[in-house]
């Protein structure tokens, strides 16, 4: 395949690309009335407005030009399929299939039975934890759940809960640790009673060290108590859990074809069902369902993933940019940075294409952010005045009115419209004029007052923070991800360098206590100084 850099579609990019990216925001506004009505689309009730991207009909002319050429659809077609798109790994990537309620099929297997199967036992365990039904070994209903897990098997299911549980009321606390530091375990048990607490050990491979380190804390401070009534697992591999004592029966399976970070639809989601009911949990499978039939079904101009993916692709590769902001102004969505951050950076974190050839330009962006409007008073000062170039998706849970409510929203459109906008050192200086200021004292500040607009964003309008809703927005970013990945030509569903640091790790341990072995200088020098600092006085 040739390179993507070398494609006269990339080129007519670049083209094109010295032609646009000296035009403002403002120019391509003025330029077209309708450029909102054109720029902006809808799946369901989730709007996204790209109107306030640097770019015009001709950069997504441009665009769709280039996704054709990789052959999006035949990317999308061997993905819905069950092909073995994970080429490192040899596996589909078929997490659609979780929320699906039509057949799928890997190596000519219909998956459905087993994902009804898998939900119907999360129903029943979720049900039973719900009602008081499940009791701990003394008798007493379980009233606490802790999800030990780490990375897709805790971002997922924690940001989820934390956007949709319910605040504790007494009945019953749904927990994460994923940290194998000893202090995230113990903030997570404090107040609870072993007695009555039930562990969910959520790990694909059963092998990760953190988990397996916090699963083992956790048996020891349930004392005496019956594993069979205080754990359960979602593993691909029953048979570690069991090796670990947690007895078939407490098992969900999860399969081979899911991707950590794409396995909240799974049974990695458990606690989410456990903290809204499994009606609920079915809720935000549908959305994501609403938003995986879209995205399979609609023309690329008109395909959500699709734009926003290549929205991005222009943005880093074209624009230069090398972050992507994301800020939802919902408190609840707080840690919906964090999930994301999984999502695009492990999946599209790569350097080489599938032929394992130099990839040749920028991939995933450094994904970050927080909960709007807390961000505005510590980061936004740079998106006004600092000297990058730093996209941002703002989403917005439209909600109900209420005065807070009213000025949540407002704050969210007020920073993309003047971050867009901008204000000239003129503008400025007839400002501090207005407000007063004599004419050599306006002319001094009015440079420092100045922002030069012109910052990118997308932002997505959803009615209300809900089960589905939530299920399309996640949607959403996972098929742009994948999107992107099919673009740059790499393999979104590996993360073989997280392996190196963990291999690392496994190698320092050891030394930390012997003192040998053969590391860099300052590696060795580190592991000096910490025996320094921990010997005796
Ligand atoms: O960080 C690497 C990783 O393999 C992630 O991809 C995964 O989500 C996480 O570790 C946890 O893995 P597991 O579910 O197997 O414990």
């Amino acid at each position: 395949m040739t390179p993507l850099t070398q494609t006269p579609q990339w080129q007519a990019l670049a083209a094109h690309r010295d032609g646009m990216a000296p035009r403002h925001l403002n120019e391509l506004f003025a330029a077209d009335p309708r450029r909102f009505e054109r720029l902006s689309l809808r799946c369901g009730e989730l709007l996204c407005d790209f109107s306030k991207q640097r770019l015009d009909a001709e950069t997504l002319d441009l665009l769709l030009r280039l996704a054709e050429a990789r052959d999006l659809a035949g990317f999308l077609r061997r993905m819905r399929g069950g092909e073995a798109i994970n080429t490192t790994e040899r596996r589909a990537a078929l997490h659609v299939a979780l929320r699906a309620d039509e057949p799928c099929f890997v190596d000519g297997r219909d998956v459905l039975p087993e994902v009804q199967a898998t939900r119907q036992r999360m129903r029943e365990f979720s049900g039973a934890i719900r009602s008081g039904a499940w009791r701990g070994s003394g008798g007493a209903p379980v009233n606490a759940v802790v999800n030990l897990g780490i990375g897709g098997s805790d971002l997922g299911p924690r940001m989820a809960v934390h956007a949709l549980g319910e605040p504790a009321d007494g009945r019953l606390a749904v927990r994460f640790v994923a940290n194998i530091d000893p202090a995230e375990f113990a903030a997570a048990v404090a107040g609870l009673e072993p007695a009555r607490t039930l562990f969910i050990v959520s790990s694909k491979t059963f092998t990760t060290q953190e988990t397996l380190s916090n699963a083992q804390a956790a048996r020891a401070w349930l004392g005496a108590a019956d594993t069979a009534r205080h754990f359960l697992a979602a593993s691909n591999n029953v048979a570690a859990a069991q090796a670990f004592g947690i007895p078939a029966q407490n098992c969900l399976a999860l399969p081979e074809w899911v991707g950590g970070r794409y396995s909240m639809w799974s049974a990695i989601g458990l606690p989410i069902a456990c903290a809204i009911g499994m009606d609920a949990f079915e809720e935000l499978l549908a959305g994501a369902r609403e938003m995986d039939a879209h995205f399979f079904s609609a023309p690329f101009a008109e395909n959500l993933p699709v734009l926003m993916a290549l929205v991005g692709l222009w943005n880093i590769d074209f624009l230069g940019a090398g972050t992507l902001a994301v800020l939802p102004y919902a408190h609840r969505l707080g840690l919906l940075p964090a999930y994301l951050q999984q999502l695009e950076m492990e999946s599209n974190g790569k350097h080489v294409t599938l032929d394992g050839e130099a990839v040749g330009c920028a991939t995933a962006p450094i994904l970050w952010g927080m909960a709007g409007s807390v961000g505005q008073h510590a980061f936004h000062q740079l998106f006004y005045q600092g000297t990058r170039l730093t996209p941002i998706d703002f989403i917005v849970p439209v909600g109900e009115p209420g005065a807070a409510q009213e000025a949540l929203v407002a704050n969210a459109l007020a920073q993309g419209a003047a971050l867009m906008k901008g204000r000239t050192a003129e503008e400025a200086r007839r400002q501090l004029l207005a407000a007063g200021k004599d004419a050599a004292e306006a002319a001094r500040l009015a440079p420092h007052l100045a922002c030069a607009g012109n910052q990118p964003s997308t932002t997505l309008l959803l009615p209300r923070l809900a089960p589905r809703s939530l299920g399309r927005l996640i949607a959403l970013y996972e098929h742009k991800v994948a999107v992107q990945g099919c673009l740059w030509g790499v393999n979104s569903f590996d993360q073989w360098g997280v392996e190196l640091g963990k291999q690392m790790a496994r190698e320092i341990l050891p030394q930390m206590i012997s003192g040998s072995g053969d590391f860099d200088a300052s590696t060795a020098g580190l592991l000096a100084a910490i025996r320094a600092l921990r010997a005796p006085r």
